[in-house]
């Protein structure tokens, strides 16, 4: 198990995908790469596929060193669904799903990813209660031995460990405390929110060594530890994000709206090129300030597909 440099990324950007020169410095494994990396965004307010239906939340299937991820699962199961077959993509064959934090438009899709793949390995972040399901030390509530029995949780005799429920009872979710690799190349990155309104939620990260570098689905802001060679934020990034990160990336911005599919390579500012835009068009920003007003999901993560590189 290896450790990532967590403390580098703290902060601003929500989520993103994030390839760095790491493997520069750190050699890649010699993963089977049998196919094309890519990374095709499945639920997101805006985008330009008509076959899709656009709404306010976050998917991504992603395709990389023959591994196929599915990060979180969108807001609406029958969206997902219809978003998935226009895609063509198939549920069946996932190696893993990541649920990055415990808020609906994230996760409510995946009762249609069970449907379909019942037993599919799920991580989620761990938290002492939780739609996850969790456990806790019965250490952590206060005891008072004065007590007649009949007056005391569990008679007194409480179990040393109190397993609670989950909304997605028989899936096979494992829950992560702390940063993992998971399999080789493929790192969960346990954070803590710091931003006010989701402070001390629970999210994952997912980092995931390349032969160019590593890809990093993120929710927090990338240090100057860092230097971002491409950034593809979406979801709650924000438009007034975009603007700024368009700025200040120019043709290392990286255009990933729903149905967009990216090439994890040496440039993946062809895929995004091919898609058509640079930024959001005027269509874009109307459906996405449509679908944001009607969420609550102001405060939260925002998401974005970036490719970073070292700098020390
Ligand atoms: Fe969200």
């Amino acid at each position: 198990m290896r450790t990532i440099p967590v403390s580098a990324l703290t902060a601003a950007l929500g989520s993103a995908w994030v390839f760095s020169s790491w493997a520069m410095t750190q050699p890649a494994p010699q993963a089977a790469v049998t196919a094309p990396a890519r990374i095709t965004v499945l639920y997101d307010a805006f985008g330009k596929d008509v076959a899709m239906t656009k709404d306010w939340g976050y998917a991504a299937l992603l395709e990389i060193n023959g591994k196929r991820i599915l990060f979180d699962t969108g807001d609406d199961a029958a969206v997902l669904a219809k978003n998935v077959k226009a895609k063509g993509v198939d549920l069946t064959k996932l190696d893993f799903v990541v649920l990055s934090h415990r808020h609906s438009d994230h996760v409510s899709g995946l009762s249609y990813v069970l449907s379909v793949n019942p037993q599919v390995k799920i991580y989620a972040p761990k938290e002492g209660f939780s739609i996850f399901g969790s456990d806790l030390p019965s250490a952590f509530y206060r005891k008072d031995d004065s007590l007649p029995a009949a007056m005391r949780y569990y008679n007194g005799a409480p179990p040393e460990t109190m397993k609670f429920g989950t909304l997605f009872p028989g899936a096979n979710i494992q829950l992560i405390d702390k940063t993992t690799e998971v399999t080789p190349g493929v790192t969960l990155i346990a954070l803590v929110s710091d931003t006010p309104g989701t402070r001390e939620l629970k999210e994952l990260s997912l980092a995931i060594d390349t032969p160019n570098g590593v890809v990093l689905v993120v929710g927090n802001a990338l240090h100057d530890t860092y230097r971002v060679d491409f950034i593809a934020p979406g979801h709650c990034t924000g438009e007034p994000t975009f603007t700024a990160l368009q700025k200040a990336f120019g043709d290392r911005y990286l255009y990933a709206g729903l149905g967009t599919t990216l090439s994890v390579g040496a440039d993946p500012r062809a895929a995004s090129i091919q898609d058509g835009a640079r930024v959001l068009d005027d269509d874009d920003s109307r459906s996405y300030r449509t679908l944001l007003a009607r969420s609550d999901d102001l405060r939260e993560p925002s998401v974005a597909i970036v490719q970073l590189a070292l700098l020390q």
